[in-house]
């Protein structure tokens, strides 16, 4: 078998990630870079040594023809661009959050389904290895029946490019819930081996954004644009099996720090995301026992799993179903905090 032939769409922040990512896989390559600014696919390609770069994605798929494409761009793309890929029967790497809602997200599995192809979200928080060690505790059975846990993702001043798609809700779908929701909520869920959600209660609030406060970590401001979109979400999470989760993700709020942690606690033991420990009581003394972990590059590790699953012909990880599952809770948490009622998922 030849190297992987790889399209990038999407020459942007995460984008440039990815492109180093395959130039590390000896098994692939990048066939070609596509952006609608077609300066950022040349500065890329050039750095790359890639030799085609286009404008127009669909041009891309028939003209090169790559096993595989990497879609990178604004989430309003996705799920066009991945039911494309899939319908001429190209491998796909969707970036997350999966989709706009979860009716387009299914959409997303039905085109899987009917390609045979394979379609892996970059759910990259699941291949740090603090989560899998956390992971191996709770499917291992140390912490007992889980029946609470505690989704905690922050940013004081982390407004991601303000004025641009990011902060207009027609692009986006929204602020922190749909941007960092789907990487916390998908990785909660598989921690515990995706229990499923049944009904949630939430709030949204726009604070900051709106007095144009607060910006900084990631993305390309365009002064001037739209912020119609929350700055901080709250949730609290009714699982099957009587458990229940509580989100807090922001964008911008007037707190002491960033912080991003997941904290699970069971009828026997709980454990802690970061740093990455479980504790209990025994003969009635507190005990807590951290766990070694080394940091992994998650946007390698990600990649390398995607074309081995094409490789081999196996099921990604990070299934589409499970994003289907996750869109579905982003969207009853949406409709919660404009109804003020409990929603199902
Ligand atoms: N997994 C992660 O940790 C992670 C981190 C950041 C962003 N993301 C996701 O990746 C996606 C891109 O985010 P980003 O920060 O790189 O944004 P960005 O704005 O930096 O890059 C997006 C790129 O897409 C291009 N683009 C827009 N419309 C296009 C079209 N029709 N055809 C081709 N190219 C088009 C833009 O010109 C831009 O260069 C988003 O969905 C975001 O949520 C994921």
């Amino acid at each position: 078998m030849g190297k992987l032939r790889i399209g990038l769409i999407g020459a942007g922040c995460i984008g440039t990630v990815h492109a180093n990512s395959v130039k590390s896989i000896e098994e692939a390559e990048l066939s070609a870079i596509v952006d609608i600014r077609l300066e950022r696919a040349k500065a890329l390609a050039e750095e790359h040594g890639v030799e085609k770069v286009y404008e127009d994605y669909v041009e891309m798929l028939d003209r090169e023809q790559p096993d595989a494409v990497i879609i990178a761009t604004p989430n309003y793309l996705h799920a066009k661009m991945t039911i494309d890929a899939l319908n001429r029967g190209v491998h796909v790497f969707c970036e997350k959050p999966m989709a706009m809602n979860a009716g387009e997200a299914e959409k997303m599995v039905e085109a899987r389904n009917k390609s045979g192809k394979i379609l892996m979200l970059g759910m990259c928080q699941r291949f740090r290895n603090d989560s899998k060690a956390i992971r191996n505790v709770v499917l291992g059975g140390e912490l007992g029946s889980v029946y609470f846990t505690k989704i905690t993702l922050l940013r004081r001043a982390g407004i991601p490019g303000m004025g641009s798609w990011f902060t207009t809700k027609a692009f986006s779908g929204g602020g922190p819930l749909i941007d960092l929701g789907p990487h916390v909520l998908d990785l909660a869920l598989w921690l515990q081996d995706f229990p499923r959600p049944v009904s949630a209660k939430g709030y949204t609030f726009s604070k900051l954004g709106t007095q144009n406060k607060c910006l900084g970590g990631w993305g390309i401001p365009e002064p001037g644009g739209p912020f119609d979109v929350e700055d901080l979400a709250v949730a609290l999470i009714r699982l099957e099996g009587g458990g229940v989760m509580y989100l807090e993700t922001s964008w911008a709020l007037y707190t002491k720090d960033d912080t991003f942690n997941i904290i699970l606690s069971g009828d026997k033991a709980g454990a802690s995301l970061t740093p990455p420990c479980k504790f209990t009581e025994v003969d009635g003394k507190w005990v807590e026992t951290g766990i070694e972990c080394q940091e992994a590059n998650v946007y390698l590790e990600e990649m390398k799993h995607f074309v081995e699953c094409i490789r081999r012909n196996t099921s990604p990880g990070p299934l589409p179903e499970h994003g289907v599952i996750v869109m579905r809770l982003i969207d009853a948490i949406y409709r919660s905090a404009s109804t003020g009622n409990e929603e199902k998922v």
